[in-house]
């Protein structure tokens, strides 16, 4: 059997023999996000660590779990805290948490991280619903032989970002009177933030704001016939663009400072995607 496969099936039976809970949604908590869990009723929390095979990093015990429960009445699975490709990880792994929540039942996959703003009018602390994004600087989790059972081998990207979520969002934003703006996200490796030229090159190509996740798992979800959407916390204006230097501190301050914010927008347009599907 496919060795990528085989490792999925064991973490979903291990998660499986640990819960029986069915999310119709799954949300990836990005920086900004912490807090979000306060929102859920919840029902059960499972540990990475608590999965056989589950790729949790040895290097700095990687704190992460999944949080079972209810967003108002909508059954909901939370990776609060994902994988990145950058601790080291093969791609297949940085995506197989999210391969796992389809596995589980979430038919609708709700993706939030925290970006360096490109675009000129954007400023940090914007909210930006991602509309699309660009993906060829990180190697395709798609990969390697292709997992039948998963999806087809060339799936179709020209609305990854669902076209009916995106209008929920935008309607829910202007209900809460929050400002949102919408772009294209990049992904890049990191982890080091980029150089004023890099950030030159990603606004020439076509990006609003710059990442070091997401779009791969996009991609796996994608491919396992996910509906998406997704919210970015513009936590700072890339690299060039401010005069300073760009520190962690400042990104998570900046995306703290928005929380509250970017914490209502997802749990109303959750409760609005779930009356709609
Ligand atoms: N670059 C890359 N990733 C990021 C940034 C950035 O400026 N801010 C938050 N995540």
């Amino acid at each position: 059997m496919n060795p990528t496969y085989e490792k999925l099936m064991k973490c979903f039976d291990s998660l499986r023999a640990l819960t029986d809970f069915k999310p119709q949604l799954a949300l990836v908590l990005g920086t900004g996000l912490g807090n979000f869990a306060e929102r859920i009723r919840i029902v059960q929390t499972v540990d990475y660590h608590d999965i056989s095979d589950f790729p949790v990093s040895t290097v700095q015990g990687h704190k992460g779990r999944y949080v079972f429960g209810y967003v108002d009445a909508v059954p909901v699975v939370i990776m609060q805290g994902r994988v990145h490709y950058y601790e080291g990880y093969d791609i297949a792994d940085v995506v197989l948490p999210i391969r796992l929540m389809r596995l589980m039942g979430a038919e609708v996959l709700f993706v939030t991280n925290a970006s360096g703003g490109i675009c000129e009018t954007f400023h940090a602390g914007d909210l930006m619903l991602i509309s699309d994004h660009i993906s060829s600087f990180v190697p395709s989790p798609l990969r390697g032989e292709n997992m039948d059972e998963l999806g087809t081998r060339f799936p179709d990207m020209t609305d990854a970002y669902d076209p009916e979520l995106r209008t929920i969002i935008r309607s829910t934003a202007r209900k809460e009177d929050i400002p949102l703006q919408e772009g294209v996200y990049l992904q890049l490796p990191g982890p080091q933030f980029e150089t004023p030229a890099e950030i030159r090159m990603a606004r020439a190509l076509g990006a609003d704001a710059v990442g070091m996740s997401t779009a791969c798992e996009v991609i796996a979800a994608r491919h396992m016939g996910m509906r998406i959407c997704g919210i970015s916390c513009v936590s700072n204006m890339a690299a060039g663009m401010s005069g300073g230097p760009l520190l962690h501190e400042e990104v998570q301050q900046n995306a703290d400072m928005a929380a509250p914010r970017f914490e209502t927008l997802v749990h109303r347009s959750i409760t609005a995607i779930a009356k709609s599907i």
